[in-house]
């Protein structure tokens, strides 16, 4: 038997039917593995590192897709199609070229949601090779990360779908109708002469208007993505910040700009920034509400800080829900955290309470001072476990122990 490997009038060549079943294998191992994963818990590390490990597979197979459904598509276009069985079933025809679009879409638009999703966010379950772990002018950001997580699980379900409409319509074909369109997709020999399995063109009035299809296709994904909006899937789902206790004074205030009464310095800016290890990824973010209370004697290089964060202002990049969850800074039950400490001689000695755990702290801080301004930096080290912060992920290789928080301030003698 000689190997046809383009497309004919009459059947799919060998190209064709490979790109078109070892796709469609690897779509029916990656839906009930994406669906699957997602719903796995991740309370401990054993949990944490087996849902990392099957996310990385699931991106490993839908990129290995997303390149597969680039070259079924340019080979698709550079080849004849065979004609359609029943060009005079309207409906049928419609039904079955408008599935085919959306195949054709999703192949490509799947993965690639999913991966401007993974390229968007930082720390979790990495693409098992070393290229596409970041995409071009894609940056890193929650907003975008969310984004594209809906899109993901909308188009998603758009080829789920599309797929289950697919199969009917190929079973139908091959034990109702009993015609050649599930065997000249696959191996199977077709008997039937060329002239029964392309029947000679229908009379135009017939015919469906060509791009009948794709403008079906169209709308149909257009009416889910709408769908998906109404749904709330394309925002970050972030917990809502935890605000003062109805009827008492709020506990925090912005940090820039604003005077406490009796302090010498006052804070004009500055960041209280984290970077946490997870899978081997450095994840990085900020405390947006903190106020810190200093007093310094330039002479004698000494002095005091106090510093009061609001945990629940933690961004932390698409792990914010995860960090501010109840193993974690539970900010709804521990609503405050606190530092202070003495500083002498560029070294700051001193306690951290958080999560309701107070800890011994010492670090280094570097200090400029010009006339009116000083500019503070400081980098320290913490263990999570010190502070009861995710006990349940023992493994430092799921999620480091170690927590680097960098300090960085401007601040003005006061008047
Ligand atoms: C044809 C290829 C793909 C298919 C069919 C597919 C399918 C799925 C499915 C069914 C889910 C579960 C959604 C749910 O629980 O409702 C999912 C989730 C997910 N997929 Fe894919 N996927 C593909 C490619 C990719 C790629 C290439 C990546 C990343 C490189 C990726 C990353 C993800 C992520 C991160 C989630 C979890 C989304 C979330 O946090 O809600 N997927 N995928
Ligand atoms: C699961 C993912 C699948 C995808 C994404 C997919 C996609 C497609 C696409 C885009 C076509 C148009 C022809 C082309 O390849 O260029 C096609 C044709 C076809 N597919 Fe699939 N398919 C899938 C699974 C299946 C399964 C499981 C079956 C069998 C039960 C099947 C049977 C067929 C047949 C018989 C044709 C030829 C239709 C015709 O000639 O009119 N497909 N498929």
């Amino acid at each position: 038997m000689q190997l046809q490997l383009r497309n004919t009038g009459q059947t799919y060549g060998v190209i064709a039917k490979s790109l078109h079943w070892v796709i469609a294998a690897l779509i029916l191992i990656l839906i009930p593995l994406g669906i699957y994963a997602n719903g796995l818990p991740y309370d401990t590390a054993a949990q944490l590192a087996r849902k990392g490990q099957l996310f990385s597979l699931h991106k490993t197979l839908g990129v290995l897709v997303f390149f597969l459904a680039v070259a079924r598509l340019l080979w698709a276009a550079s080849n004849p199609r065979p004609a359609p069985l029943h060009p005079d079933r309207r409906l049928e025809h419609l039904a079955a070229q408008t599935v085919h679009w959306l195949l054709y879409g999703s192949i490509v638009l799947v993965p690639l949601s999913g991966w401007l999703h993974h390229a968007a966010t930082s720390g979790f379950a990495p693409i098992l090779w070393p290229f596409g772990q970041n995409l071009p002018l894609v940056p890193k950001s929650e907003t975008l990360a969310a984004l594209t997580a809906g899109l993901h699980i909308v188009l998603e379900r758009v080829l789920a779908l599309s797929v289950l409409l697919h199969i009917a319509g190929a079973l139908k074909h091959h034990l109702i109708d009993r015609d050649v369109t599930l065997r000249r997709m696959t191996w199977g020999q077709i008997n039937t002469p060329p002239s029964a399995a392309a029947p000679p063109p229908s009379p135009a009035r017939a015919r469906l208007p060509a791009r009948l299809p794709l403008v079906a296709a169209l709308l149909l994904w257009m009416a889910a993505l709408v769908t998906g909006g109404a749904l709330g899937l394309y925002t970050p789902h972030r917990p809502p910040l935890a605000g003062p206790a109805p009827g008492t004074a709020p506990t925090t205030v912005p940090a820039t700009a604003h005077t406490l009464p009796g302090s010498e310095w006052i804070v004009q800016s500055g960041q209280i920034a984290l970077e946490i290890k997870q899978f081997n990824s450095i994840v990085t973010g900020q405390f947006d509400d903190w106020q810190a209370h200093i007093t310094y004697d330039p002479d004698r290089a000494t002095g005091q800080a106090s510093v009061t964060i609001n945990p629940a202002s933690l961004r932390l990049g698409s792990l914010t829900s995860e960090a501010l969850g109840p193993d974690f800074l539970a900010p709804g039950r521990f609503a405050q955290a606190q530092f202070s400490a003495a500083l002498n001689q560029g070294t700051a000695t001193g306690h951290l309470t958080l999560r309701g755990q107070t800890v011994p702290v010492t670090f280094p801080y570097q200090l400029s001072l010009d006339a009116q301004a000083a500019q503070v930096q400081a980098t320290l080290s913490l263990d999570r476990r010190d502070f009861g912060i995710g006990l349940k992920l023992d493994d430092p290789a799921t999620l480091d122990y170690a927590v680097a928080v960098k300090i960085t301030l401007t601040a003005n003698r006061a008047p």
